[in-house]
């Protein structure tokens, strides 16, 4: 196994994306076509991983090692780690399981190469370049599957779920990390003043995001289903024994769910 990405199958996402003009209105990305979403995450790459242990003052890395606890992973399961951009969900999942073994996917290949120099165990991560609507893996491949803030930006939800499940084994186990609308109402006007003013000016200024990807952050977390219906979506695709829970302070949903 590598740390470097093992294959590149081009994802289908030909053209650059054009950098959203710093208008009112809804950001230009919020269509999630792959190729806008692709060069986003290309361009805020080398600042990722730094921003959000400042943005979420480390807490991120709390939310990412309860969260793999979801997928059960054991010595030798082989787990898929989807949109994993820079590694951290899988490291997160090596630290508890060292045994397992990782296979980390992205599109993007500046996330994928940015998170080398944190990597636990290049034994035990292998990457691969490759878009999560068509997974270059045959059907059944894998024990466990996890997304950690990536399923949101992805074109089209239903048809992400169905390749997830695709991949997974029967009985094999899904984990989903991802940001959520608060539900606490006292709450929200902090989370819409964090997330909506401060997030979005000082993100665009310290990535130097010409493509105001913090801006994006926020309108597609604002954009996204409530963690009951992200629960549905799972349950229809078709899962079973889909369950939920909010991590603190209350803005981010882990969901798993067993294929059917
Ligand atoms: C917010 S980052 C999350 C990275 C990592 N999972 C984490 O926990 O920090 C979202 C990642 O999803 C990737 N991504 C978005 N849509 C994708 C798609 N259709 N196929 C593959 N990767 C995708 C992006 O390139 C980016 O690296």
């Amino acid at each position: 196994m590598t740390t470097e990405p093992l294959i590149s199958p081009s994802p289908k996402h030909p053209g650059s994306a054009r950098v959203a003009p710093a208008s009112e209105g809804p950001h230009p990305f919020l269509d999630k076509e792959g190729h806008k979403i692709q060069a986003l995450f290309d361009e805020i790459a080398p600042r990722y991983d730094v921003l959000n242990r400042l943005f979420s003052c480390f807490i991120d890395l709390w939310w990412r090692k309860k969260a793999v606890k979801s997928l059960r992973a054991k010595t030798g399961s082989c787990i898929l780690d989807a949109c994993c951009g820079t590694g951290d969900l899988s490291n997160a999942l090596l630290d508890q399981v060292p045994g397992a073994v990782v296979i980390g996917s992205d599109f993007s290949l500046p996330m994928l190469l940015s998170g080398k120099h944190h990597r636990r165990d290049s034994k035990k991560l292998a990457l691969v370049h490759a878009d999560t609507l068509q997974l270059p893996f045959p059907d059944h491949t894998f024990d466990g599957v996890m997304v950690g803030f990536g399923i949101r930006n992805v074109v089209d939800l239903d048809a992400a779920l169905g390749e997830l499940r695709r991949v997974l084994k029967p009985g094999g186990r899904l984990m989903i990390l991802e940001f959520t609308p608060v539900r606490q109402r006292w709450l929200r006007p902090f989370f819409n003043f964090y997330q909506g003013k401060i997030l979005p000016s000082l993100g665009n200024l310290l990535s130097r995001s010409k493509m105001r990807a913090y801006s994006y952050l926020d309108e597609s977390v604002r954009d996204w289903p409530t963690a009951e219906r992200l629960a549905d979506k799972i349950r229809a695709t078709p899962f079973h024994a889909v369950n939920w829970r909010t991590l603190l302070p209350g803005n981010v949903a882990v969901h798993e769910a067993i294929r059917a």
